[in-house]
């Protein structure tokens, strides 16, 4: 089972360069707060950049060294310093409260034990000014999730990486774990020239994917009162058709 993201961080971007559908949100409800904001799982910064380039006072956590250092990178010109610390969410240890934490895009997700899960709450709720809000992403386990089948790799996507026949090519094959709600996803990265195949590698992680039933209760019993739940990130309200939900949760 891999939660460890360094493996990964070379990469990351070029999987995910087609999220950017909840960035707005995250800028909106930034704006409409005038505190510090905590970014957990801040990655190599997709939600990181845009928020501190608004004018955002954000410190940014994330336990993968690698992943941290990519971000580092992008921002090491900017005039305006950007806390990025490495620590684990389920152990924080900051000397700051915040009015805002965000836990974006399946960050949540990759603590893999209900333990996990609550340690990981109870460091939020004491990192969280009175009144402060928590903002967390999940996306709910569908029938097409499940749908899938485990010894095929799918097409994900082709990349152009050089001006002549160069690309990447990503596939990627999931197993499940039904009994600890764990999916293993296995990321085939392929180099290729024309015809022929250059290089190819893997990447793998595993989420935990949470019943929306589920989350409600670990988050009111983890002292959290539940704000809103949205089904998307144009605050459309959650429904049975609906693939995320977006949790607004306040510290009771
Ligand atoms: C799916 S990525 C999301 C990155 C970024 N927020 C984004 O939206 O693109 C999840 C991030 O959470 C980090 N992460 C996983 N487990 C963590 C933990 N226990 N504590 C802190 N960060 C963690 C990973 O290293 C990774 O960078």
């Amino acid at each position: 089972m891999n939660t460890n993201y360094d493996s990964w961080a070379d990469i990351y971007d070029e999987v995910y360069s087609f999220v950017d559908y909840d960035i707005n949100f995250y800028l909106q409800k930034a704006s409409s707060i005038k505190g510090n904001i905590l970014e957990i799982g801040c990655g190599t910064g997709r939600i990181t950049i845009p928020l501190m380039e608004n004018g955002a006072n954000i410190t940014g956590i994330d336990s993968s060294q690698k992943m941290i250092d990519m971000l580092g990178t992008k921002v090491a010109n900017n005039k305006v310093p950007i806390k990025i610390i490495k620590q684990d969410v389920r152990d924080l240890e900051l000397a700051q409260k915040f009015s805002l934490v965000i836990f974006p895009y399946r960050g949540f997700q990759s603590l893999l034990t209900v333990e996990d899960q609550v340690n990981a709450l109870n460091s939020l709720r004491n990192h969280l000014e009175p009144g402060g809000k928590l903002i967390i992403t999940l996306f709910v386990p569908g029938k097409d999730l499940f749908d899938q089948r485990s010894d095929i790799f799918y097409h994900l996507r082709d990349s152009r990486y050089q001006e002549d026949n160069g690309y990447r090519s990503l596939h990627h094959r999931t197993e499940f774990d039904h009994h600890n709600q764990l999916i293993h996803t296995q990321i085939s990265i392929t180099e290729h020239i024309g015809d022929y195949l250059i290089s190819k590698r893997y990447a793998d992680f595993t989420l935990r994917y949470l019943y929306t039933d589920e989350a409600r209760y670990l988050f009111e019993y983890c002292g959290f009162r539940i704000e809103e739940i949205a089904g998307d990130y144009d605050g459309t309200p959650y429904d049975r058709d609906s693939e995320e939900t977006i949790w607004s949760l306040v510290v009771r």
